[in-house]
């Protein structure tokens, strides 16, 4: 008897990303780092690296540098050095534009309603967890935070539909 429940490779794995997501520190000190989480997983994104880290100054400088002259930076940066963050790398189809989609719009007010930020975020500095913004955005931010030894690739039980 044939074995049919073998999973069937994705046809279109070119299209695999991985994308940077943090839980920012009013994400973390409101113990929501789990249910953020549990969003992106059961999406059917997967964990390949992730740390819960103090970033420093110098680092949020160099995250955020594209923001270097918007009047909300030195915020910015102590907002985001203020205390522990979950720095993560998830893997998947169009993980940047799923992970975006997921956690909504960056001002909270704007953000729909089942999104992160409209349902669990009122303010836009402390909104809850940041994003890569496109494909060469999530490249940059990852090498930031992880080095290739920190991923660990793995097959979810249900790769075979994601
Ligand atoms: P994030 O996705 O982490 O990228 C930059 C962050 O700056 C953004 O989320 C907000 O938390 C923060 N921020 C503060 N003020 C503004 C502003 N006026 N416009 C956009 N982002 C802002």
């Amino acid at each position: 008897m044939s074995d049919n429940t073998q999973p069937v490779p994705s046809k279109d794995a070119a299209r695999k990303e991985r994308t940077f997501v943090m839980i920012k520190p009013d994400g973390m000190r409101r113990g929501l780092a789990g249910q953020v989480l549990s969003r992106y997983e059961a999406k059917g994104l997967k964990l390949v690296a992730a740390r819960l880290m103090r970033i420093s100054p110098e680092l949020a400088k160099r995250h955020y540098e594209e923001h270097k002259e918007k009047p909300f930076f030195p915020e910015l940066v102590r907002f985001i050095t203020s205390s522990p963050v979950l720095v993560m790398a998830l893997e998947g189809r169009n993980a940047v534009q799923v992970v975006r989609a997921i956690n909504g719009a960056t001002k909270p007010w704007e953000a729909l309603p089942g999104t992160v930020r409209g349902d669990l975020a009122l303010a836009l500095t402390p909104n809850v967890v940041h994003a890569s913004d496109s494909v060469p955005t999530a490249q940059r931010e990852l090498a930031l935070y992880f080095q290739e030894s920190d991923y660990h690739p793995y097959d979810r039980t249900d790769e075979e539909y994601l």
